[in-house]
């Protein structure tokens, strides 16, 4: 069997797989016309977020049974495509969880302490201790749209730190604990924290919008490490000058390709001059143990596939 891995992957993606014979070219800086020159040589695929695996490339794979997406979305990956040519498609759910959970949690103190602005103020040579006084989490009520995976850990973490808890959810997760199913009008209206755990889906695209923000408590903290285009970004804009919102921590973007991070909202300063949005560029997953559960996780799907298919 012969695997193609064409975007940046932890070692323990590789050994295993060679361990267990299988033949592994890794090439993480594939470019999309390669790929197309290249795959039909490949009966396995590995993918990250970066590379796209589109209809006209599964069409080029005429030797390809299966492609494993290391990581949770398969927005990269035409599916349904796939599916028509009897390719399998696998991911890797719970391997990076922990990893965007702690970097939300992560925001929320970020964000109710400005450790961010007063980091910046520092490196400044600045001294501007009477305008940072922040506020605590615990006894905060974080509201979570989505408790699966992701969702579901960082509403544990919350509850241990004495946060009361409360989460809306298409369906009714299992083991929720202290944590309370609400609806999303609750969600909006009861919490000083929201942060979104769903998918991005039509129903979800946008969820966040002028009028969603209006239901908010002024003063609410946003925190989106779930995927860009689920907050309307212009709105949230608005909210945030108009003082509804009081900050916002944002991993993903709409536009994450052309408008990196949405400069229009990263420049936004409160009275102090302080920034209103902090953020990263898609880091949620990025973690050193993070990385090796995605890593051993594929390898582990393609060795099942290869002593399977042998
Ligand atoms: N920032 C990053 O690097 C990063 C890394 C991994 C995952 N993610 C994203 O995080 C999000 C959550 O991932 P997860 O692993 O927890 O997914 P999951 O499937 O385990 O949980 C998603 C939950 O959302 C619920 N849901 C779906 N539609 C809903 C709706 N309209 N209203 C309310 N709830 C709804 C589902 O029932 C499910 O319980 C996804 O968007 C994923 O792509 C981001």
């Amino acid at each position: 069997m012969k695997v193609l891995i064409c975007d940046s992957v932890a070692p323990e993606t590789i050994h295993p797989m060679q361990a267990a014979g299988i033949e592994v070219d890794y090439r993480p800086d594939i470019t999309a016309e390669q790929l197309l020159c290249d795959i039909a040589a490949y009966d396995g695929m590995v993918v990250r977020s970066r590379t796209k695996v589109s209809a006209d490339v599964l069409d080029a794979a005429t030797n390809l049974k299966i492609v494993v997406r290391g990581g949770v979305g398969l927005d990269n990956i035409d599916v349904a495509h796939a599916k028509a040519k009897g390719i399998e498609v696998r991911n890797t759910p719970k391997a990076s969880s922990n990893s965007v959970a702690e970097l939300a949690l992560g925001y929320m103190l970020a964000l109710a302490r400005k450790i961010p602005q007063a980091t910046t103020s520092m490196a400044a040579g600045e001294w501007k201790k009477k305008y940072l006084q922040g506020s605590e989490i615990g006894g905060k009520t974080l509201g979570l749209i989505g408790y699966g995976n992701i969702g579901g850990l960082l509403g544990k973490k919350a509850l241990a730190l004495g946060m009361s808890v409360i989460f809306c959810d298409v369906i009714t997760p299992p083991d929720t604990g202290a944590a309370v199913q609400v609806s999303l009008d609750e969600v909006l209206t009861r919490s000083n924290f929201i942060s979104l755990h769903v998918p991005k889906v039509p129903a979800t695209t946008n969820m966040i919008n002028a009028e969603t923000l209006a239901k908010m408590k002024d003063g609410v903290y946003l925190i989106n490490c779930a995927r860009g285009g689920l907050v309307d970004e212009d709105a949230l804009y608005d909210a945030l000058t108009s003082g509804k919102v009081a900050g916002a921590a944002l991993d993903v973007y709409l536009d994450e390709k052309t408008n990196p991070g949405n400069a229009r909202l990263f420049g936004l300063k409160d009275n102090n001059g302080f920034n209103m949005v902090i953020g990263s560029p898609h880091i949620g997953a990025s973690t050193v143990e993070g990385q090796g559960r995605v890593g051993g996780e594929v390898a582990e799907i393609l060795i099942e596939y290869y002593h399977r298919n042998r």
